[in-house]
């Protein structure tokens, strides 16, 4: 079983994009010295969130709720990154996983391990906040999503990716969660990513080379590819685990397809509203589907879509 998300996350959900105002939920004010922005040159589907002024003490988890339609931004202690201002690079990135630990989206030590070793601000573009938990854009319509994102969905699919699995990350963009994939699945193991941008798959080649994953490019038990993530990447099918990172309007029926049986994929589904669905491939080759929780992601889509939505 994976963390109940719905009890931990749905606190730190923004409002729907698109709406007039980013204000807090009533009851819910944020905290002084945050200012909220969107940012109509990502098609208005990304609110930024920035420390005006630092902030003296973490921020305490915040009461459950539901919001749908939500933005799953940050979790984390909004001066975390002004917090970490002097620390090196790999005790920000420690310091992140610890926090995450402590707001308990991190609860597996083999997450945690894998996400301290793989140090995000390698995957972050210069000028980003690798180890602030907002997503960051990464250039063509996309973005590298927060780190509690990924860490949950690291979590919900930990038992998938065990030593010598199969994991399929879809929509793999800077390659931060492949290189996930590919330590928790070791050597013996499969991590594919497919990722329809060549620029990202080029840069996120380059960016896994840098990270504790880059054995496993070597060695062929990681691998990138171009192609549309919609169709999977059969050649290595079935897979133990799926990730897909962008929003699909329907769960594509290739993914489902190449899914092993006691296999799991996590899946943003929806347009305007997304949730993110756990799927689960029984033994017998039965699929049960659950709502996580509500979410906002970059569309599942055609690479022209992409490239030409604004
Ligand atoms: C929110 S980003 C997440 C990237 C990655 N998980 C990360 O954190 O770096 C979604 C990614 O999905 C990619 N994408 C969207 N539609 C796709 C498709 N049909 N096939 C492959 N990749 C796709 C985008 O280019 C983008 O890189």
């Amino acid at each position: 079983m994976g963390p109940d998300l719905r009890k931990r996350w749905p606190a730190y959900q923004f409002p729907p994009l698109g709406s007039s105002s980013a204000k807090s939920p009533p009851g819910r004010a944020e905290p002084s010295g945050i200012l909220l922005l969107s940012l109509p040159v990502f098609s208005g589907r990304f609110l930024l969130l920035l420390p005006a002024t630092p902030q003296p003490h973490c921020r305490p988890p915040r009461t459950p709720e539901k919001n749908r339609g939500g933005v799953n931004l940050s979790i984390l202690p909004v001066d975390m990154e002004h917090a970490l201002w002097s620390s090196g690079a790999s005790d920000k990135n420690k310091s992140m996983v610890e926090q995450l630990q402590r707001y308990g989206i991190i609860r597996s030590s083999k997450v945690a391990e894998v996400m301290e070793a793989v140090d995000r601000g390698l995957f972050v573009p210069p000028g980003g906040s690798p180890y602030f938990d907002s997503p960051m854009p990464i250039g063509y319509n996309a973005t590298i999503s927060a780190p509690h994102m990924h860490a949950a969905c690291l979590e919900l699919l930990e038992k998938n990716l065990q030593p010598g699995m199969r994991a399929l990350d879809v929509g793999s963009g800077t390659g931060y969660l492949t290189a996930c994939f590919a330590l928790m699945v070791g050597s013996e193991g499969r991590a594919v990513g497919v990722e329809h941008i060549p620029e990202l798959v080029a840069t996120s080649i380059e960016n896994i080379k840098r990270s504790a994953a880059a054995p496993q490019l070597n060695d062929g038990s990681l691998s990138i590819h171009i192609a549309d993530g919609r169709e999977g990447w059969p050649e290595l099918a079935p897979y133990d685990a799926i990730h897909v990172g962008a929003a699909a309007p329907q769960i594509p029926e290739a993914l489902i397809e190449q899914l092993k049986p006691g296999g799991r994929m996590v899946i943003p589904v929806g347009t305007m509203f997304q949730e993110l669905k756990v799927v689960d491939k029984k033994l017998d080759g039965t699929v049960s589907i659950r709502d996580e929780t509500s979410v906002r992601y970059v569309p599942l889509t055609s690479k022209e879509a992409q490239l030409h939505a604004n």
